[in-house]
């Protein structure tokens, strides 16, 4: 029997770009429309059909985390839970999360990164079903000199990737989601930290290109990948969710769904848990889909 896939949210960091609306409050638990931006995180590892997951934030905000999310039985899935004492990189995510990762694989994703495109469900269980190696994502945007970004060759085979830098090889940024098989806590363990003093995710990524295990999906132009980190893309990832939700009648990252879709509750454990909703529109949409079909 394969072994299986473990998930990290990582949802440290000063959140200081944010300030005064992170001043008290954890970046990552900020509304993004209906919902805090942490679920849209979860809900990319629960669509890959990824249950056992640890969540990793600072020591200052892990009871806010403890106290919406719980041991995650309401969103069928099994929540643990570290603290990172400073951001020291997100590649630190493999240290912390050794022993909670064991011998499995592993997928992270940052808990302020948000998808939502057509077959991302199929694209999440492709990249997981790749026994060894690394699987990453790119995005063409106009800005990447602010991410990290992956360079190709004329057959679109990934060359080299850079955090930040100042002249981009390319419009593809990498985006915060990436699938690991278990040498990633050994090449982790390897890490020294980089100029900016952290152990950067981009190093990891570039020893997956050295052995030639980096496998690079392109998401096309059908798909969003929303950026959280500024005031003005906050409000404006918000708006979209809003507008795509009212035109299709669907929510976006709705972890009850989800899990109900996935056949982790019940159709009795959603309507228990639609009526924990009784002043909002959540209680309705659960009733519904429960009547449309799966
Ligand atoms: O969003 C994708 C980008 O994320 C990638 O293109 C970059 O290669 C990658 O380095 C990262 O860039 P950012 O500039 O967005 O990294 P930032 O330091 O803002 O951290 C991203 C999230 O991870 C943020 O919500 C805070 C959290 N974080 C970050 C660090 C460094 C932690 O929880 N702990 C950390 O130590």
């Amino acid at each position: 029997m394969s072994k299986e896939y473990k998930g990290i949210v990582l949802a440290g960091g000063n959140g200081t770009r944010l300030h005064p609306l992170t001043s008290i409050v954890s970046k990552q638990l900020l509304p993004v429309y209906d919902k805090p931006m942490i679920f849209y995180s979860l809900s990319t590892l629960m669509l890959a059909g990824i249950r056992n997951i640890l969540l990793i934030t600072s020591n200052e905000h892990i009871s806010l985390y403890k106290s919406l999310i719980g041991d995650g039985n309401n969103f069928g899935i099994n929540i643990s839970y570290e603290t990172q004492d400073k951001p020291n990189g997100i590649a630190e995510a493999f240290l912390i999360g050794k022993k909670f990762i064991g011998n499995s694989s592993t997928a992270l994703v940052l808990g302020d990164n948000i998808f939502y495109g057509p077959s991302f469900s199929r694209i999440l269980h492709s990249a997981k079903k790749r026994k060894n190696g690394a699987t990453i994502f790119a995005y063409k945007v106009s800005d990447p000199e602010r991410f990290g970004v992956v360079s190709f060759d004329k057959d679109k085979v990934a060359t080299s990737i850079e955090e930040k830098p100042t002249t981009p090889k390319s419009s593809y940024a990498v985006t915060g989601l990436y699938f690991y098989d278990n040498k990633v806590i050994n090449f982790a363990e390897n890490l020294t930290p980089s100029g900016r003093g952290e152990l950067e995710i981009t190093d990891i990524n570039n020893m997956y290109l050295k052995n030639n295990e980096l496998n690079v999906e392109i998401l096309g132009r059908g798909f969003s990948w929303l950026d959280t980190g500024t005031f003005s893309s906050l409000h404006e990832a918000s708006a979209f969710v809003q507008t795509a939700q009212n035109n299709q009648g669907l929510k976006i990252g709705c972890l009850e769904e989800i899990a109900w879709r996935n056949g982790w509750i019940s159709d009795d454990e959603l309507i228990s848990i639609s009526k924990r909703y009784p002043n909002n529109e959540f209680g309705g949409y659960f009733k519904n889909i429960l009547h449309s079909e799966k």
